[in-house]
């Protein structure tokens, strides 16, 4: 990833799918320190509101186990632990520097015994069959060039109507919120992103890659494609984030 160090990174769509998977371990590496700030900063707080939604969603009936999936720093698996007592959490994400991060807050909130944050590829998910009730993705799907197998391999892991979960960004419907939100993501975010970070092209990037997102109708086309039953879409905040529900 040397010849992206100029922390100028391609359009999304002009790039190889390897390239973009170098772009995101890149850009998560490099934003690990000021993740969380920024996260909080930049939407306002949504972020929290929109994890505590989605596990205010999770049905716990079998296993009594949750997967996070490209868990970065951890917080989707930590809310739900602190909302679920019964139930054990792991977590898995592809770049270990946000992963430390998340661990540094598991043992700070003496919840190791519960959670456990480990390397891991969305597309290969390390885990049997059948084994978790629920499976969920924040924020991470968007980075994923092959959806369909993060797809696949998040219901593989799951019980019969187990849950999988996909909370992402996403653009409002064409009119005056698509306006206002498209000039939020590429004129202010960069920007505001440039006061605390070094690498603010990594702001850039992730504007382009929500405005590349699909739209909500071939999202749930593809969450069907790989076998999810009862999908379900949930728009939050005037449809800049969508929460995604399918069962198997
Ligand atoms: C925007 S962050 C979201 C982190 C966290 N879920 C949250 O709610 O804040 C996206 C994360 O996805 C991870 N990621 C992207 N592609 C991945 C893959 N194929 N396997 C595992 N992690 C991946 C990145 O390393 C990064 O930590």
């Amino acid at each position: 990833m040397n010849e992206l160090k100029s922390q100028d990174y391609p359009y999304v769509n002009q790039v190889n799918d390897d390239l973009k998977i170098g772009i995101v371990k890149d850009i998560f590496a490099s934003v690990t320190d000021k993740y969380d700030f920024l996260n909080r900063f930049l939407s306002g707080r949504r972020d929290v509101a929109w994890r505590k939604r989605t596990v205010s969603e999770m049905n716990f009936f079998n296993t009594h186990r949750f997967l996070d999936v490209a868990t970065g720093t951890g917080d989707l698996a930590l809310d739900c632990a602190n909302t679920y007592p019964d139930v054990n959490v792991a977590g898995v994400d592809f770049v270990q520097e946000m992963l430390d991060k998340g661990i540094e807050k598991v043992q700070s909130q003496n919840l190791d015994e519960r959670v456990s944050l480990n390397w891991g590829d969305a597309t290969k998910l390390q885990y049997a069959d059948n084994s978790f009730d629920v499976t969920a993705m924040a924020f991470g799907i968007r980075n994923i060039p092959d959806k369909e197998k993060a797809l696949s391999e998040m219901k593989r892991v799951i019980i019969k109507n187990g849950q999988v979960m996909v909370l992402e960004l996403t653009t409002p419907e064409p009119g005056f919120w698509w306006r206002t939100y498209s000039f939020y993501l590429n004129g202010v975010l960069p920007k505001l992103a440039k006061l605390f970070t070094k690498n603010s092209a990594a702001y850039v990037y992730l504007a382009d890659s929500i405005m590349n997102f699909p739209t909500r109708k071939k999202f749930v086309a593809l969450m069907e494609s790989v076998g999810l039953k009862n999908c379900r879409v949930i728009p939050l905040t005037f449809g800049v984030c969508t929460l995604y529900i399918g069962t198997k």
